[in-house]
């Protein structure tokens, strides 16, 4: 089994609302095998920015109910783009949106994963506009998702492909900023908040991917590069982060 996160940044320009980069994706749902995988993907600028807007993350207020409608409006929309690509690859692809199975505070119920993992079905889910036992309303992060799946299904490999090469030493553009191939699970590395990122950016990723790494070996590629996803699949030399 294969886990792999499309994140935000690839799929879409998050600082420009509603835009998806279909090229890209195509690329990358063209590497993939045709089953025996799981993905999830991100929000980019159908997400982040108006999930800021509303602060969902702040928790349930009366205006705010527009603003949690559609963000899940423009996921489903997302999500229903990058379905019909997989589906157009011959992927049985099958569409499990968060706000309709789980809660946040709550333990997630996998009856569905399960019976299409069983049936070697795709399991496709997403960060999306939940509802939360406490605060009322809250963000499900792409990378929250990929970690209680990992942890349900033990994945040999765990891929986040990412709009940067891999993990770095600082953020990407700092002076002193090297790729780190071997990232060590307890080592720290320094990282900026992502202003449009209301989930954490790449802070929360590693703390998420320390986690994985005890189930799974976990990758961090660039999904502008599917040739280096193919060499991951292949056991290949890769240019990237793998968490050790
Ligand atoms: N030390 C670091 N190494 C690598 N990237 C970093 C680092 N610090 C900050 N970043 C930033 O993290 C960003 C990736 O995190 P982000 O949460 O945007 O990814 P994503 O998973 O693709 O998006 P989404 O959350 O919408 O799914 C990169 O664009 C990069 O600028
Ligand atoms: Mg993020």
């Amino acid at each position: 089994m294969l886990l792999i996160k499309f994140g935000g940044s690839v799929i879409s320009d998050k600082s420009s609302y509603l835009s998806f980069r279909a090229d890209v994706v195509k690329k990358i749902v063209d590497t993939l095998p045709k089953s025996g995988f799981m993905v999830v993907h991100g929000a980019g600028s159908f997400g982040h920015i108006l999930a800021h807007k509303y602060d969902i993350v702040g928790g349930y207020a009366d205006w705010k109910k527009l603003g949690f409608a559609r963000i899940q409006r423009d996921m489903e929309e997302l999500n229903l783009r990058l379905l019909s690509m997989m589906i157009d690859a011959d992927i049985p692809a099958v569409s499990m949106p968060p706000h309709s199975f789980l809660t946040l505070g709550k333990e997630m119920n996998f009856d569905i994963f399960d019976r299409l993992l069983n049936y070697g079905f795709v399991p496709l889910t997403y960060g999306d506009a939940v509802f939360h036992t406490e605060k009322g309303v809250d963000i499900c992060s792409g990378d929250l998702l990929m970690l209680e799946l990992a942890r349900r299904y033990k994945p040999e490999k765990t891929i986040f492909l990412t709009n940067v090469d891999g993990i770095y030493t600082h953020p990407p553009g700092h002076p002193d900023a090297r790729l780190i191939h071997e990232f060590p699970r307890d080592k720290e590395a320094h990282t900026e908040l992502q202003t449009r990122d209301v989930t954490g950016g790449m802070g929360y990723k590693i703390e998420v991917m320390r986690e994985i790494a005890k189930h799974s070996k976990v990758y961090v590629i660039n999904g502008f590069h599917p040739e280096r996803l193919k060499n991951v699949l292949n056991d290949e030399d890769f240019v990237g982060t793998v968490i050790v």
